[in-house]
């Protein structure tokens, strides 16, 4: 199987790449340089003339507060370069898995969300997820949209990685403690992609449409934050800072988050039998890689007590 993947240098798209080639798949990762997804032009090009089988689409504009005073960059990757890609892809005959996200709802409703439930983002970066999931099913029927939620990984920044370095200053360190999601360690999702992936090329599956992927376990930031430290600990690194739960009011920022985006994971496993795979785990996974490589990204200044991005 040979698959694009864009948006390759990005925190699941180097997953992606990892993952794909070690499972023997035949992965192209292309970065912004060599793939801007909101060149629609270029975007036709590169689809069409690859012998590929299947498009995966890693690339977003995922900086959630920047969004709100940078909507039309947001818009134009999100929803335009999403709706490029679809769009290509149908003249192209192929499949796309398109990623998307948890910040498409608006955290109000009190239980799991499912796929059919209404979209009703609070932000600027989730109104532009939306609106490129619409743009997606509406060019391209052969779609998967996988929502997923609270990503974190060895690569890029996140938030296990940014409380790992608050942590190493020793400060008390403020952490919202009323917003309830799934962290969802980015190798696992891209296993995921690649099991969904393999499924539709091989045309054995039930449906295409949108589906739901997040860690097993939901959450609050302040208790996740307490397990990175936990584990870190644990795993021989210094993370003996305090944690001091506060609620979203007290930690003013641009954008608005949902309250509680935690995903029902029903759908993905009735029909591609994709089974929820603790975040815990991902999580002692990645500190162990972080450990042994050691990362010097690990520095980047980002002091922020909630996920920066979506
Ligand atoms: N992070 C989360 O917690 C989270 C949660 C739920 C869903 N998601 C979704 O998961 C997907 C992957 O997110 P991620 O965490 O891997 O984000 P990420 O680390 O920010 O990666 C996104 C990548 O897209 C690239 N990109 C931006 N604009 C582009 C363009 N015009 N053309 C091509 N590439 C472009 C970025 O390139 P540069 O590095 O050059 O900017 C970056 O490498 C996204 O669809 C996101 O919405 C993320």
């Amino acid at each position: 199987m040979r698959a694009l993947v864009t948006g390759a240098n990005g925190q699941v798209g180097r997953e992606l790449v990892q993952r794909g080639r070690a499972q023997g798949i035949e992965v192209v990762g292309l970065d912004r340089t060599s793939l801007d997804i909101t060149n629609a032009a270029r975007v036709a090009e590169v689809v069409s003339g690859g012998g590929w089988d299947v498009v995966v689409n890693a690339a977003a504009f995922t900086d959630v507060d920047g969004a709100e005073s940078q909507s039309d960059a947001a818009f134009s990757v999100n929803r335009d370069g999403a709706g490029a890609l679809a769009a290509a892809c149908s003249q192209a005959g192929l499949p796309l898995v398109h990623l998307s996200t948890d910040y498409v709802f608006d955290g109000g409703k009190g239980q799991p969300y499912t796929e059919t439930d209404p979209v009703r983002p609070l932000n600027i970066y989730g109104a532009s997820k939306a609106a490129g999931e619409d743009l997606v099913r509406e060019n391209n029927p052969r779609h998967v949209i996988l929502r997923s939620s609270w990503i974190f990984g060895a690569h890029g920044a996140n938030f296990v990685k940014t409380m790992l370095r608050l942590s190493a200053g020793g400060a008390p360190i403020r952490v919202v403690d009323d917003q309830w999601g799934c962290p969802t360690a980015a190798e696992d999702l891209a296993r995921v992609v690649w099991d969904i992936a393999v499924t539709v090329v091989a045309g054995n599956f039930a449906e295409w449409g949108t589906f739901h992927y997040c860690g097993a376990g939901a959450i609050s930031w302040y208790g996740f934050a307490q397990e990175v430290l936990r584990m870190a600990e644990g795993s021989g690194r210094a993370a003996s800072a305090r944690l001091l739960p506060i609620p979203s009011a007290q930690w003013p920022s641009a954008a608005r988050r949902p309250n509680n985006t935690v995903l029902d994971c029903t759908r993905i496993a009735e029909c591609f039998a994709v089974e929820q795979e603790p975040w815990v785990e991902g999580l002692r996974e990645v500190l162990l890689a972080m450990a042994v490589e050691n990362r010097a990204e690990d520095s980047s200044p980002q002091p922020l007590p909630q996920e920066t991005r979506g």
